[in-house]
């Protein structure tokens, strides 16, 4: 199958890319306003390890998580919000970004497929703040690009969910209708009041496409900020990367291949001091190795991320498992980053979950990456 017409049908169906799906446990759970006490201990937290990083980053993205479902569900609710309420949470994630740029990304990647709504906006939150410190923009910039990344979807709140949710692809008329969650985020963050012009700007423009195909205003080059371009290439790239019902999870590597691949979409400049911040051989990446082995691209931590370790686990031409072993500075034994679904491996965000708990357990390990 060819890889780019492949993955550019499913966008057709991903674009909306993902209408965010609200899952019933979700919806039964008590909205939570307001920050707590952990956020602000987690804002103080002082360098520490990466697994300790680690640790923090799954606690903030609760609390962001149970933040931004608030404000959905207030939205939804036709109550008035108070963005302003997200503001140390977002702290709270460039803080750890600060400490460890890793950990955020790390967690967010492994996102469970029933937890997806918000935690997608709490990825891309941290994806943008990420971006935001490889572009080297300042801090009151920065903050705004983090909590734009929380509310870039927040017009789908007010989509309904039954279209959201629908298991197949939409109709032009469905389509159109969620593709007003731009308009109506904008609408209502300005009815909120207190919201900087640079999230406005995101919410509105983060589906415009540099060669002007996208929408809602259908802008081009120019007319679309640096902002809003930095919001397109990490709304994407989460999308794509996240298991969905309807797809796959593509491995960070074949997200950055067909997004720089693709022609007219992303700012080329955003897209490569994003690919620089992503790593090339990201955390959670399916490889080849040498010796016709595949792995699985482990946290480098404050290690080499082009020289990663690799936890094998199956040999790529009889499919057969391989007894776990784990490779530290595996980069130079690296032939591939590889495609799960066009290698048969099913369940593929399940297996590698599994892998990666594998690999904190401890194993065989060979520190000669061969
Ligand atoms: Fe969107």
């Amino acid at each position: 199958m060819d890889l780019h017409s492949a993955k550019t049908s499913d966008c057709i169906m991903a674009d909306d890319w993902y209408p965010a799906k609200k899952d019933a446990g979700d919806l039964n759970m008590p909205a939570r306003r307001g920050v707590s006490q952990a956020a602000k201990w987690l804002l103080r937290a002082k360098p520490g390890n990466h697994a300790q990083e680690c640790v923090r980053a799954r606690a903030i993205m609760t609390e962001a998580r149970g933040l931004v479902k608030g404000i959905h569900e207030s939205v939804a609710n036709g109550e008035r919000i108070d963005p302003r309420t997200l503001d140390p949470v977002v702290e709270a994630i460039a803080a750890s970004i600060q400490r460890d740029p890793t950990a955020i990304p790390s967690v967010t990647r492994l996102k469970l497929r029933h937890e997806y709504t918000f935690y997608h906006s709490v990825a891309v939150c941290g994806l943008m703040v990420g971006l935001a410190r490889a572009l080297r923009l300042d801090e009151a910039e920065m903050h705004q690009i983090g909590l734009a990344g929380l509310l870039h979807d927040i017009g789908k709140a007010r989509i309904p969910n039954a279209l959201l949710n629908k298991p197949g692809p939409l109709d032009d008329k469905e389509f159109a209708l969620v593709r007003e969650h731009t308009v109506r985020g904008h609408e209502i963050l300005c009815d909120a009041g207190g919201v900087s012009d640079l999230v406005l700007d995101v919410v509105l423009n983060h589906h415009e496409r540099i060669d002007g195909r996208g929408y809602p205003a259908r802008k081009a080059g120019p007319a679309i900020s640096v902002h809003a371009r930095m919001g397109a290439v990490c709304d994407v790239y989460d999308a794509v990367t996240s298991a969905r019902s309807y797809k796959p999870a593509w491995s960070p590597g074949e997200a950055l291949e067909w997004m720089r691949g693709t022609e007219g979409h992303f700012d080329r400049a955003v897209m490569n001091a994003f690919a620089k911040t992503v790593g090339a051989f990201p955390y959670g990446s399916l490889v080849r190795l040498a010796g016709e082995r595949l792995g699985v691209v482990l946290d480098p931590g404050q290690g080499d991320p082009l020289d990663p370790p690799v936890m094998i686990f199956m040999d790529a031409a009889s499919k057969r498992p391989l007894p776990p072993l784990r490779i530290d500075r595996a980069g130079k034994s690296i032939v591939a980053v590889e495609y799960a679904e066009r290698l048969g491996i099913p369940d593929w965000a399940d297996v590698r979950r599994e892998i990666i708990r594998h690999s904190t357990l401890g194993s065989s390990q060979d520190t000669h990456g061969k």
